[in-house]
Order: C-alpha cells, then sequence, then structure tokens
C-alpha cells in the first residue's frame, strides 16, 4: 500500500492483513485488520506514529524509503503489533527517539529490548512541537494495555487513537464509508479488549471533552471522518444502563439442553425479552462478547461432564467473568445423566460479575413438563425484572 495524504503534512503509512483470522491466539477476526501507521512532518521535525506488526515491516520499510528523517517514533502502545518493528526504524533512523509514556517505556525496553537511552517520556498532557504542528500526549490507560496513551495533533484537530476506537477491519477505504460494518467490528474490539476497564475507558473519554476533533485516526481499521459517530458509540456502550436482552450460551451433547434452550427462548420472546441464544459448538467467540457489551442477563446452558460443566461452557463462563459485563443477572440452566455439580461449579466461575442469581433449572435426563414449568417461572421473572428496570 502507498501512503496516503490525510491533509499537509500528515500522511497514513501501514499495511493491511487481509488474511489474519486470530489476533493474540485468542480473539477471532472475521474481517481481518490492519496496522495504521501515521507519518507528521513538521517544518523543524518530523515524526511517525506506531509501527506495524512484524510479519509486514517489509512494507513499512519501502514506505519509508521516501522519508530521508525521523526524528520521533510515538509509540502509544507497547504490544507488539504496533511496536514490534519499532527497532528496525530505529536502526534505520539513528537519530530517532522513542516517545511513550513511563510505563510504555519500561514496557517496551523489556519486550523488544530497546537501549534506554533511545526513550523521551511523555507525562500526560505533554507537548511536542514539531515547528509548525503541535502534539498533545494524553495518557489513556487500558485501551489496551496500562500504559496506553494517545495523541492529539492540534493544528490539524487530529486524534492518533492506537486501539482506541479501532476496529479490525481490513479495507482500502482510508476513511469510515460504511458505519454499520465498522460499527460492529468496533464494537467487537471494545468488547474483547477494554471492557473490563468501562470506568477507566469512561474518564479517558472525558479527557477528550473540550478538544475539536476532526478524524479519529485509529491504528485498527479506517478513519473516522465524523468522530462523534465512534464516541457516541463508546458512551453507549461504557453506560451502564443495559438493555432488556439476555444472553445465552450453551452447548447441547444429546438434545436435552437444547429442548430447554429452545423453550425458554420461546417463552422469553413471548414475554417481550429480547435473547440471544449462542450454541457454543459453532459460535464465533467475538459475537458473544458483542452481545455481553449490552446484555443484562446471562443464562448458561450446559450439560453435564464428569459432574461438571462442558468445557466449552466452562470457557465462555471464564470469558464472561474475565470481559466483566454490565450484566444485573445470571443463572444456570441444564441436564445430567446420574448426578451433577455443574450449577455450583459455573456459579463459582464467574465471581467478577456483580449479578444476582435466578434460580437454576437442571433436570435428569430429558426435560419433562415440570422443567418446562420452571423455564416458564424464570422467564417470568426474567420479563418482570427487566421490565421494572425499565430496560428497553
Ligand atoms: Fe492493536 Fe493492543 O494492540
Amino acid at each position: 500500500m502507498r501512503p496516503r495524504q490525510l491533509t499537509a503534512g500528515v500522511s497514513a503509512l501501514g499495511a493491511i492483513d487481509w488474511n489474519r483470522r486470530l489476533f493474540d491466539s485468542l480473539v477471532p477476526l472475521p474481517d481481518g485488520t490492519s496496522y495504521n501507521v501515521y507519518l507528521v512532518e513538521g517544518q523543524e521535525r518530523t515524526a511517525l506514529f506506531d509501527a506495524v506488526d512484524p510479519k509486514c515491516v517489509d512494507e513499512l520499510m519501502t514506505q519509508l524509503d521516501a522519508v530521508p528523517r525521523v526524528d520521533y517514533v510515538v509509540a502509544h502502545h507497547a504490544e507488539q503489533d504496533h511496536s514490534g518493528t519499532i527497532p528496525d526504524i530505529l536502526e534505520r533512523y539513528s537519530e530517532a527517539r522513542v516517545v511513550a509514556t513511563p510505563k510504555g517505556k519500561g514496557m517496551l525496553m523489556d519486550h523488544l529490548h530497546i537501549a534506554e537511552d533511545r526513550f523521551i517520556t511523555v507525562e500526560d498532557g505533554e507537548t511536542l512541537s514539531l515547528g509548525d504542528k503541535t502534539l498533545e500526549f494524553i495518557h489513556t490507560p487500558w485501551v489496551h494495555w496500562p500504559e496506553t496513551m494517545v495523541t492529539y495533533l492540534r493544528e490539524d484537530r487530529i486524534l492518533m487513537s492506537c486501539d482506541f476506537f479501532g476496529s479490525h477491519l481490513a479495507t482500502t477505504d482510508l476513511y469510515v464509508t460504511d458505519e454499520s460494518r465498522v460499527y460492529e467490528a468496533a464494537k467487537r474490539y471494545y468488547a474483547e479488549i477494554m471492557m473490563p476497564f468501562r470506568q477507566i475507558i469512561r474518564r479517558n473519554l472525558d479527557k477528550l471533552d473540550g478538544r475539536e476533533i476532526d478524524l479519529i485516526a485509529p491504528s485498527h481499521g479506517p478513519i473516522y471522518p465524523n468522530p462523534s459517530f465512534i464516541i457516541d458509540a463508546y458512551r453507549d456502550w461504557i453506560s451502564d444502563t443495559p438493555r432488556n436482552l439476555v444472553v445465552l450460551p450453551y452447548i447441547s451433547m444429546h438434545g436435552s439442553t437444547q429442548a430447554m434452550v429452545d423453550h425458554l427462548v420461546d417463552a422469553l420472546t413471548a414475554r417481550g425479552v429480547t435473547v440471544q441464544p449462542f450454541d457454543l459448538s459453532v459460535t464465533d467467540i467475538g459475537k458473544l462478547a458483542i452481545t455481553l457489551v449490552d446484555a443484562a442477563t446471562l443464562i448458561v446452558g450446559t450439560p453435564t461432564v464428569h459432574i461438571g460443566p462442558h468445557p466449552s461452557v466452562v470457557y465462555a463462563a471464564h470469558l464472561a467473568n474475565a470481559l466483566r459485563p454490565k450484566l444485573r443477572y445470571a443463572t444456570v440452566i441444564g441436564s445430567y445423566g446420574w448426578s451433577s455439580r455443574a450449577i455450583e461449579q459455573v456459579a463459582a466461575m464467574i465471581p467478577n460479575l456483580k449479578v444476582e442469581l435466578f434460580d437454576p433449572v437442571l433436570v435428569r435426563g430429558y426435560p419433562v413438563a415440570e422443567t418446562f414449568e420452571a423455564l416458564d417461572s424464570l422467564a417470568d421473572k426474567i420479563a418482570e425484572q427487566h421490565r421494572a428496570a425499565g430496560w428497553t
């Protein structure tokens, strides 16, 4: 990809990773991703913002062939998809210094073994002049690691945000053209890496208030020419108010749990509650994470395997616990052949969720009339609580 100009002295470089399907050996990337790099050439100095994943180093270095001098490499984030090629850049530009938060400096030294004398650290709110362009560094921890920051390019009113506001989306579009497509990709990204830090993300958003921002330029996915689109979306995602939504991850081995899930989905729907089931044997775990952003109630459906829950359910429960969504209620439904401790074990896996537990529904063998009545009662309680809270 050739460098593309955003405005005078500001260009987008980087690489599109069309075929990457997994991030951190964990996160599904159905639409690939990109590693965006920005080059800001001031009258006196030149700065590069972030780098690319190491596997794309040749592409970045080719783009830099036309750049004779780099004074600063701003490392917003130490994760290797943005920092992994900084050592290559420092080797080419022997005068260049890495600009990072104090925490970022330590992490970059640990992960990439960059020499200490190559760093300049910046405090929250500190500025750096490139001559006619001013960089303002804003510390924004936990978007995605604790050391993260963003840069506001004052004169051009561009916010370079790294992972913050990013979307794993491979596209040749430099700017967002299809907001609905980017919305889902950005929500998936928020859910998977930032949702556990909702309160901190809120403070980070507040820190951006009062700045005129014409463009938000993240390090994954297209640039936002309409910043309020993504800022408003984040405000919604971090809000404390859930939706009238039940998320129901489950597994069925011989049809018993499936029959319970089908009945409960129907019962909830009949009572005006939106419900999203996820058969964990086929689901994209990222879709589950997206749904957890808004859900009020989590219902885990599991058969019993060696007394405990199915391992796929263990994974989903662990994930929900780690992501700490704004859930208010939870319970377990499921089945067993001869004995089970699945309910107690699932309940013990979600200590981070500040939820009230509804009575579980567990059946030996295939569900019977009493089982379906218990599921109807569960649906009644959920609908009643959601309605009373005014969730829509
Ligand atoms: Fe895109 Fe946290 O790295």
